[in-house]
């Protein structure tokens, strides 16, 4: 049967197996190798997370201590890389810049055999935040920034080189909690995409850029941006509530709502919306929250969707001063540890990945040469 709009997009098929993440899983909801996501958003550390998916359990302190050693490590950037982000224009896309800083690393630190490949994904987790920033500043302060910073959490890594000042504990305690609830969601686009490439038995990186690629659309991780411009344009809850009737009206997409796997609700947005309020209100100015609560009002009323994990985390983001331009790229930074989580788990147990298609072109067709063609 060739697939309809509505059945189209592989929606409801299993394509694989994974030990790595539930989504929406009755009696269990989004959990990690087993961890319900609450627990983990409210008891652990990215760094803890990014453990137990990329090496396959939960550190012990001792680990953890060498682990975010280790990750402190990594941080710097080779001097050919420098050259290559300098190189992006100043206009280009940040998630572009991501891409283009995975791919060139894969030509300067090969991955080679597969023995490297938990090197490769600490590598990569510790060094993105590096190149994003390092592009962002050469081009907004016209600086060669240093990269290694000795702050011990990647959130906090990544908040002090964009603001060239440490962080407070709170907004570094959110971004750190975003980047968990960020870090794995099973067969999304994005990792199936690494998956495939993985599957031919190419490199890490080259999986990692393909995922990058398929992270950035709005349909995926670009939503995040979108529902930023979405809120900023109303200056008002009243404003908001019309606004977003008449875009419905004219069946336009209301970025940062509904889901391809929940039906109900986002399991992500609750702690995101909790966060945003938090930070609304250390702001002193409530407009965005209340902008965005009147949004998520509608969607639900007028069609029964809900906020996804994007809505909120635009504006958590945007109160600790992130450039919205840069929310995709900090999705990268987090997804990076189940995307690299993913390609390990597709090679211990690999098949080409290699679906059939319906074809639904003409039938048999005599070729007619060139000079003889109307
Ligand atoms: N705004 C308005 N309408 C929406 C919508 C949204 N965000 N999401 C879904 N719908 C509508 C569709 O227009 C469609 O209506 P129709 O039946 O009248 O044609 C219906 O709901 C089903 O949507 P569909 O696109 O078939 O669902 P999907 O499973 O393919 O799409 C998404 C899932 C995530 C791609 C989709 O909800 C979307 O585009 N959301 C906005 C982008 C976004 O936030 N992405 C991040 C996801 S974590």
């Amino acid at each position: 049967m060739t697939a309809s709009k509505k059945t189209g997009g592989l929606a409801g098929v299993t394509a694989g197996s994974t030990a790595l993440c539930t989504v929406g899983k009755e009696g269990a909801g989004l959990t990690y190798r087993g961890y319900d996501i609450y627990d983990l958003a409210d008891n652990a550390s990215f760094e803890e997370v990014a453990y137990l998916l990329t090496h396959g359990k939960l550190p012990n302190p001792a680990e953890l201590a060498a682990y975010i050693a280790r990750l402190k490590t990594l941080r710097g950037l080779p001097e050919k890389l420098r050259q290559v982000l300098e190189m992006i224009p100043a206009n280009a896309h940040p998630m572009d810049v991501q891409r283009t800083g995975v791919s060139f690393l894969g030509n300067i630190e090969p991955e080679g055999d597969f023995s490297n490949q938990v090197a490769v994904a600490d590598r990569l987790l510790a060094c993105l935040p590096s190149m994003l920033l390092y592009w962002h500043r050469f081009h907004q302060d016209r600086t060669r920034i240093e990269t290694e910073t000795d702050d011990d959490s990647v959130a906090g890594h990544f908040l002090h080189l964009l603001h060239d000042k440490p962080p407070s504990e709170r907004h570094r305690k959110c971004l750190d909690t975003t980047l968990i609830l960020y870090a794995e969601h099973e067969f999304n686009a994005s990792t199936f995409a690494g998956r495939v490439i993985t599957g031919t038995l190419s490199d890490m990186h080259s999986a990692i850029t393909g995922a990058i690629g398929a992270l950035r659309g709005p349909l995926h991780g670009g939503a995040n941006e979108a529902a930023m411009a979405l809120i900023e344009k109303f200056s008002s809850a009243d404003e908001a509530t019309a606004g977003v009737l008449g875009m419905l009206a004219r069946k336009e997409l209301i970025m940062g709502f509904g889901h391809r796997v929940y039906t109900t609700s986002d399991p992500r947005n609750a702690v995101n919306k909790r966060m945003s309020k938090m930070l609304a209100n250390e702001a002193g100015d409530m407009t965005l929250y209340d902008v965005s609560e009147a949004v998520e009002k509608v969607m639900w009323d007028e069609k029964k969707l809900f906020a996804n994990a994007d809505f909120f985390a635009a504006s958590v983001y945007h109160f600790m001063g992130i450039p919205t331009y840069l929310f995709t790229p900090i999705f990268v930074c987090s997804r990076i540890t189940g995307w690299t989580a993913h390609v390990m788990e597709q090679r211990a147990n690999n098949k080409l990945i290699r679906p059939a298609a319906d074809y639904i072109g003409p039938g048999l067709q005599k070729f007619v040469p060139i000079d003889e063609r109307k």
